[in-house]
């Protein structure tokens, strides 16, 4: 959900530079991260590769597909994004493809000179495109201490290798400073199209209004934590990819076609020789593929995190020692009386920036809702389908 993961995800980073200095964690680096520098060289990167396929496609237009994927690649444990292409020649730009927001957005070649975190992004650009059509309602997002400001335009939109025409998405002129910290370039949202902003028909509407994909309207996730590795995993439109999970899904139908929600028994906490639960007597759920966190009701929030060997530390975040991880409780989400189990590193984030590591609970704290939201911490284990024809949402034990 594009407001918590702002304000909690993108001012954890930057206070993690700001701090990480003067704490006393490991620091063990396990990658390199490119320095801003190196990310603003590549700022208006060659767009060769995809001209060139959609040459391709302008002579021969796509049959439509069956199914199609798109690749996702993680930042920092935190931020999972694939590539995409806007207009004619396309645009490349980086998206992360969020289930619990529905409109599409993207930093704009038109936001101002002194914008620094629209600057470092990669922009787009409307007068190089022959595809563009122009709309101009104005669109603004209160994140509270600051606004994503823009304007509504249409134009062609290439995900993995569909081609959707006519795609309304904003441009963002006002990217609030915190995006600094982001590595994408804007959202592409997956939720109902209730929770559009200025009533624009969202991409997998489009897809399938369109006759892109053949199959029934379904998308995937497939999420890879590995820390080895920068591949975040795959969004797969139009199926579930059965190579990454096993056995069968377990369904839930959707509560409310706004989010991607359905209901969840309860949860527990399980020291072994008991269980301690949380969600008592049912509660509302849903999936944010936008975020590594697992937030829930504050309070509930907080007393799981008495429970566990961990620290307070800055945000409302809490610091698990790296070396206890491995220790901490398995948590089990109940859903339609199965258990979806995370362990300790299943619900950890280690976040290393410059040389300095940090271990943090997933759980986070929200005080304005009492709805759990499950990011990608359990969609890493259990490989998630979204049913837009039958409204409901399956898991199945992920293979990773
Ligand atoms: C942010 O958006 C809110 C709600 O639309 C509006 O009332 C407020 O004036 C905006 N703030 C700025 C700084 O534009
Ligand atoms: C896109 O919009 C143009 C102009 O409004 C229209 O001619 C064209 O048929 C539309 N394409 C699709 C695929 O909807
Ligand atoms: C995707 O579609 C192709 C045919 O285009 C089919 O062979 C393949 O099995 C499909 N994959 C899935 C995961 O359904
Ligand atoms: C979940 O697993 C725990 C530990 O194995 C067990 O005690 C509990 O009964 C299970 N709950 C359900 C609903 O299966
Ligand atoms: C999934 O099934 C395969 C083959 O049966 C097995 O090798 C693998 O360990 C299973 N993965 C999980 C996560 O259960």
């Amino acid at each position: 959900m594009v407001f918590v993961r702002c304000v909690v995800l993108y001012s954890l980073v930057g206070m993690l530079l700001l701090f990480g200095r003067f704490t006393e964690q490991l620091s063990i680096p396990l990658k390199r991260m490119k320095s801003p520098l190196h990310m603003m060289m590549e700022v208006g990167t060659d767009f060769e590769q995809v001209e060139e396929l959609e040459r391709a496609m302008w002579n021969k237009p796509p049959k439509p597909k069956y199914n199609d994927s798109v690749a996702l690649f993680k930042y920092l444990d935190n931020e999972f994004y694939g590539e995409i292409g806007l207009g004619h020649p396309a645009q490349k730009v980086k998206m992360i493809f969020d289930t619990a927001w529905a409109n599409t957005y993207v930093a704009s070649e038109k936001c101002s000179y002194f914008n620094i975190a629209c600057r470092l992004h990669n922009r787009y650009d409307a007068k190089k495109s022959t595809t563009y059509v122009k709309d101009g309602t104005p669109f603004n997002v209160d994140l509270g201490s600051s606004n994503l400001t823009g304007f509504l335009s249409t134009d062609r939109l290439n995900i993995g290798h569909l081609v959707v025409e006519n795609q309304t998405f904003a441009e963002i002129v006002k990217l609030p400073m915190i995006y600094l910290f982001s590595i994408a370039d804007g959202v592409v949202g997956l939720a109902y199209d209730s929770l559009s902003i200025d009533n624009v028909v969202p991409v997998f509407y489009n897809i399938m209004k369109q006759n892109l994909i053949k199959a029934p309207p379904i998308f995937s996730f497939y999420i890879n934590r590995d820390r080895t590795t920068d591949r975040g995993g795959n969004l797969i439109l139009g199926a579930s990819e059965k190579k990454h999970y096993n056995g069968s899904f377990t369904y839930l139908p959707v509560t409310k076609k706004e989010y991607w929600q359905f209901h969840m028994d309860k949860i527990d906490v399980d020291l072994g020789t008991k269980l301690i639960p949380f969600c008592e007597n049912g509660c509302e759920a849903l999936i944010d593929t936008s975020t590594t966190t697992i937030t829930g009701p504050a309070s509930e929030i907080e007393k799981i995190h008495e429970i566990l060997p961990v620290s307070p530390f800055v945000l409302g975040r809490y610091r698990v020692p790296c070396n206890k991880v491995i220790k901490l409780p398995a948590i089990h989400f109940v859903l339609q009386g199965k258990n979806f189990t995370l362990k300790g590193p299943d619900y950890v984030q280690e976040i290393t920036k410059w040389g300095f590591t940090v271990c943090l609970s997933a759980l986070v704290g929200n005080e304005a809702s009492n709805i759990w939201s499950l990011g990608a911490s359990f969609i890493a284990q259990y490989y998630t389908e979204f049913d837009m024809k039958s409204d409901r949402i399956g898991f199945a034990k992920a293979n990773i």
